[in-house]
Formats: C-alpha cells, structure tokens, sequence
C-alpha cells in the first residue's frame, strides 16, 4: 500500500518526505484554507517537493466550471490530480478530464455505489472516507472493504485505485493494508505516529549505553 500525506502544510510535507516514505500528497480546501496562504502557491511548493501525486481540489460546483478549474489546477505540475466531489457534475467532470488525460480523484465517497460510479466515469483514484463514517456511527473500513471487494471482481475493465482517506489513527492505517487499499491518505501526525515503538525507544537507549561504556567511535 502507497502512503499519501493528507496536507497542504509544505514544512511538514518537507519533513516527512525526507525519510522517502510519502508517495504522493491529497489537500483539500480545508487543507489549504488552514495555511492562510494562496492555493497556486502552495500547490507549485508541494509538487517540486513529491514527484508523485498531488491532489488539488476544485471548489465550483457545476461541471463546466470543473473542467476549467481542473485544466487550470493541471497546469501548475505535471503530477497534479485533479480532485473532485462526488457528485452528479462531478463525475461528469471526472469523465471529461480524463478523456484529456488530467488524472482525477473522486472524493467525498461514502458508500460503495458511488464508488463504481467513479470508476465507471472512468477516475485514476476514488476516495472512500473512513473517519467521518466512524464519526457518525457507521463502519468506515467496511466501505474501503466492499470497495476493494467489488473492484477484484473487474480488474480487467476497473483500473481505479483505492484511497483510503479520513484516516484518524494508526489502525486506520493498518486495516487499510490489510484490507488490499491500493493506498491511504495520512495526515502528519498520523504518519509520525506510525513510525514510534516504545521498545525501539527502549532498545536504542541501550545499545547506546553500551557503546558508549567501550569508548570505541565508529567515526
Ligand atoms: O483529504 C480528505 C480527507 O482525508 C479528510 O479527512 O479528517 O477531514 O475527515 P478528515
């Protein structure tokens, strides 16, 4: 499974690629509302930093504007992916752009119907959100899993992935995985998180402790 880092915040998105774990980056308009900085901005800032995708959201609500918006959002890199709502323009729009070649991301998925209607529309990602399904009382992984169930079945004619997004908590991460998501969308202090054990902790003190009590240097 690929990891996405779910931010428009560069520093943080500067650290954490530096350890080569992050594969691409998701922003919303939450996201980018939260820097307080302009969007074209940040969006050239995070594509020189990660190769890989970057998914920058349309904020019109009509489809025509969507195209335009997507084109425009498509200009800035390369490895823009071009976010859309899932909604009934939103597909139209997903089906158009990608007939331009501009890669889409379906988002705001919230059942498994919607989902086969992203990859029919013919999306490169849809993204099933986890979170806001456990907010209100449903099963978030059960959606990544029937979607990644019906998918299998149409390997051939599906070429969508699977994005994990609306991840709270490692096990979000971890079920994610384990369930076949093509990839799941992290924010930072998620992604930090991953990396800790208390007895890697632990167990580097010691080897530490050890070292030092032989007065060797390695350099
Ligand atoms: O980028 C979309 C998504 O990951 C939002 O997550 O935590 O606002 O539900 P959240």
């Amino acid at each position: 499974m690929q990891l996405f880092v779910d931010t428009a915040d560069v520093e943080e998105i500067r650290e954490l690629a530096g350890t080569g774990v992050v594969d691409g980056v998701t922003t919303n308009p939450t996201l980018v509302a939260k820097t307080g900085r302009p969007l074209f901005q940040v969006l050239e800032e995070i594509c020189r930093l990660v190769p890989g995708p970057v998914s920058a959201e349309v904020t019109a609500t009509d489809a025509g504007t969507m195209v335009a918006e997507g084109r425009r959002l498509a200009e800035v890199a390369p490895n823009i992916v071009v976010k859309l709502p899932l909604t009934r323009d939103g597909l139209e729009a997903c089906h158009r752009l990608e007939k331009e070649g501009i890669r889409t991301n379906v988002t705001l998925c919230f059942s498994p119907a919607q989902a086969l209607l992203a990859a029919r529309a013919g999306a490169s990602y849809v993204s099933p959100f986890v979170g806001r399904l456990d907010d209100v009382g449903e099963e978030g992984m059960g959606l990544v899993a029937d979607i990644v169930a019906i998918f299998r079945n149409y390997r051939e004619s599906i070429r969508t992935r699977v994005l994990a997004a609306s991840i709270r908590h490692v096990a979000h991460v971890i079920e994610a995985a384990r369930l076949g998501a093509d990839i799941a969308t992290v924010p930072p202090a998620v992604l930090r998180q991953l990396l800790r054990h208390p007895l890697t902790d632990l167990g580097l003190e010691r080897f530490l402790a050890d070292w030092r009590a032989t007065g060797q240097r390695i350099l």
